[in-house]
């Protein structure tokens, strides 16, 4: 991929940047790896979409859900697509309070967001930041960021949350999914969160929008369209439900966390590697 953002001149003082992703989401779950353009930006967003924080939150929960069931089965290293800032109890914090050897390798594609993520994560044993496209599995699984962090013949939990509908075209999202799906070993474990059409009207017309560079407008996928992807898994848990409703024993973040349509699905492997 191309040139990572120098870490340098990620602060305050960098006019030039704008809203970011990772950086509003990590705003919303009250996080301080964000920049006044971030918060700016939520606040117009929260102003015509009440509610995203609850959904932010909705998002984090379920991922944090995952791991710990993951942890609770042993597995004890991670690998995380499209995982914006490591901050505010994400991946490798979470597993580490059961597992405090945990090795997790974090892939982004944004320059920002991997530069950002690598100075939040410097001198952290065990854990890589990867700066490539998750649509590119065969480079990611490639990648020395992979190699030497996770030992891909024991399990692994994968976490695909809120990515895999930034990969617009059906059959390539299919074709990486088995590329990861067909590296794992038994027992390792992929958990997908997708936008659905279940999402509100107006949370779908917002993510269809360009905000300020960004170009993430999903493509919204049912769960009977990616029940393809879970060829060699079997599902664990309640099958297809709201993110963040997933095993949450009535600790939901809202009444509106079923708004944004994210679906959410966990399932372990139970074939041997292709
Ligand atoms: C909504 S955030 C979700 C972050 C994280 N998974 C979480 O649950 O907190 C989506 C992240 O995916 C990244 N992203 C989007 N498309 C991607 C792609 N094709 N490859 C790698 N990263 C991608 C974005 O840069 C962003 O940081």
């Amino acid at each position: 991929m191309d040139d990572l953002y120098p870490a340098e001149k990620i602060g305050e003082d960098d006019e030039e940047t704008p809203p970011n992703m990772a950086r509003v989401f990590d705003f919303n779950l009250g996080g301080t790896e964000n920049l006044e353009v971030d918060r700016e930006f939520a606040a117009e967003v929260d102003a015509v979409m009440p509610g995203m924080n609850a959904l932010c939150r909705g998002h984090r929960r379920f991922s944090a859900a995952v791991v710990d069931h993951w942890c609770a089965e042993g597995i004890d290293q991670f690998l995380e697509l499209g995982s914006g800032l490591p901050t505010v109890d994400h991946v490798h914090t979470r597993a580490r309070r059961a597992h405090p050897g945990a090795r997790v390798t974090y892939v982004d594609r944004d320059r920002r967001t991997v530069a950002h993520a690598r100075r939040l994560l410097d001198g952290e044993e065990g854990v890589a930041v990867l700066h490539a496209d998750v649509g590119d599995a065969a480079e990611v699984l490639a990648a020395p960021e992979v190699r030497d962090v996770l030992d891909l013949s024991r399990p692994v939990g994968v976490l695909a949350v809120g990515v895999l509908h930034y990969l617009h075209d059906d059959a390539a999202a299919a074709r990486a999914v088995r590329v990861y799906a067909d590296a794992l070993a038994p027992g390792s474990g992929l958990a997908v969160s997708h936008l659905t059409s279940r999402a509100r009207p107006d949370i779908h017309e917002w993510a269809t929008m360009n905000h300020g560079g960004w170009s993430y407008a999903p493509r919204l996928r049912e769960p009977g369209d990616m029940a393809p992807w879970l060829e060699g898994f079997t599902v664990v848990g309640p099958g297809w439900v709201s993110a963040p409703h997933w095993r949450a024993d009535g600790e939901v973040p809202g009444p509106d966390a079923t708004a944004s349509g994210l679906w959410g699905v966990v399932a372990r492997r139970v074939v041997a590697r292709g």
